[in-house]
């Protein structure tokens, strides 16, 4: 089962924006069906974990970077919500580290990513997309 399907509100219309959306959403996936199937030891999670949170920091810093050049209006909170989102995959990485994080715990943390991805496209990049009018 894919835990996070793509869906058409995901779009901001702006083109490297959406092929990075598109690209986690896959990474997520992946390591998700992997977890489903058992097939991933703790090195493995924590790679995949080390995997999404570099490419989920270079996205962020894309979209920043887009920000900033426009001025957009909603820069802090939007960049506050990244951050937030970056705090707890470190967090969880730790814990992951420590040993904390085994089977249903990573189904859960999966599940949190994916309600996170979903909001936050949904809103703050669907936000920014709209007040830029990119096209
Ligand atoms: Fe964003
Ligand atoms: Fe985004």
């Amino acid at each position: 089962m894919t835990l996070i399907a793509w869906r058409d509100e995901f779009r901001t219309g702006i083109p490297a924006v959406d092929h990075e959306h598109a690209e986690l959403i896959r990474l997520i996936n992946e390591t998700h069906a992997q977890l489903l199937a058992g097939r991933a030891d703790a090195g493995a999670i924590g790679e995949a974990l080390g995997e999404i949170l570099a490419r989920i920091s270079a996205h962020f810093a894309l979209e920043e970077q887009i920000m900033r050049a426009r001025r957009y209006d909603f820069f802090a909170q939007h960049k506050a919500e990244h951050e937030r989102l970056i705090d707890d995959i470190r967090e969880i990485m730790q814990e992951q580290e420590r040993g904390a994080y085994a089977g249903d715990a990573m189904e859960r943390l999966a599940r949190e990513l994916s309600a996170w991805f979903s909001g936050h496209f949904r809103t703050q990049d669907a936000r920014l997309h709209r007040l830029l009018g990119v096209s």
